[in-house]
């Protein structure tokens, strides 16, 4: 129970380092929240025009969630290592550091996902990159991917990560209440549109 209780809280405290806003501010380019969606993700960071800002949130924020994985497995039982992600994947949604008002996951669960079991991630990034390529949606992107998850993890063996895509998916799909809105009022801005 220790093990698990100290990966859960170092999960935690590594997915609710908000990248996107100290790259932000490292850049000069403001304060994230008061630009695009508000969202302290890659997608609102590229709506600065900035795009290495963006490609170093993207991968700083996946970063966190395969480092919470990473160590786990590094130092306690296997059953703490999904926790960890959940818990990073929880930090990055809902920071201490930001009133608990943080950022929608997407980065944060392909990288945890990447590092539990690399087919179900690389599926996961890819199902992501074809729709997004597509469409020109990232928050479509996120949803498809998403419920796509759990069935990548039936599909590739590893039935055991079904439950944890699950409910990341749902968690994804809640965060995304206002793109799912937008989405359906044609209103969603397109990957790199800067409105919002
Ligand atoms: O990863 C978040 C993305 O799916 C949506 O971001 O800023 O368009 O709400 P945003």
């Amino acid at each position: 129970p220790l093990t698990l209780l100290l990966a859960a809280v170092l999960g935690y405290l590594l997915g609710s380092i908000p990248f996107g806003i100290v790259i932000t501010r490292a850049f000069g380019l403001g304060d994230l929240r008061e630009i695009g969606s508000g969202n302290i993700g890659a997608t609102n960071v590229l709506r600065t025009g900035n795009k290495t800002a963006a490609l170093l949130t993207l991968i700083l924020d996946s970063g966190k969630g395969a480092a919470a994985v990473l160590i786990a497995r590094a130092l306690a039982p296997e059953d703490a290592v999904q926790l960890a992600g959940f818990a990073a994947f929880l930090g990055h949604c809902f920071p201490i550091w930001l009133g608990f008002r943080g950022g929608k996951g997407v980065a944060t669960y392909l990288g945890t996902l990447l590092a539990l079991f690399w087919p179900v991630g690389l599926a996961s990034c890819a199902t992501w990159a074809v729709v997004a390529a597509v469409t020109r949606y990232s928050s479509l992107s996120a949803l498809i991917a998403a419920a796509l998850s759990a069935g990548w993890s039936v599909l590739f063996g590893h039935t055991d990560m079904a439950l944890l895509c699950i409910l990341l998916a749902l968690l994804i799909f809640i965060r995304h209440r206002a793109n799912i809105e937008r989405l359906m009022t044609g209103e969603e801005p397109r990957i790199g549109n800067r409105k919002s």
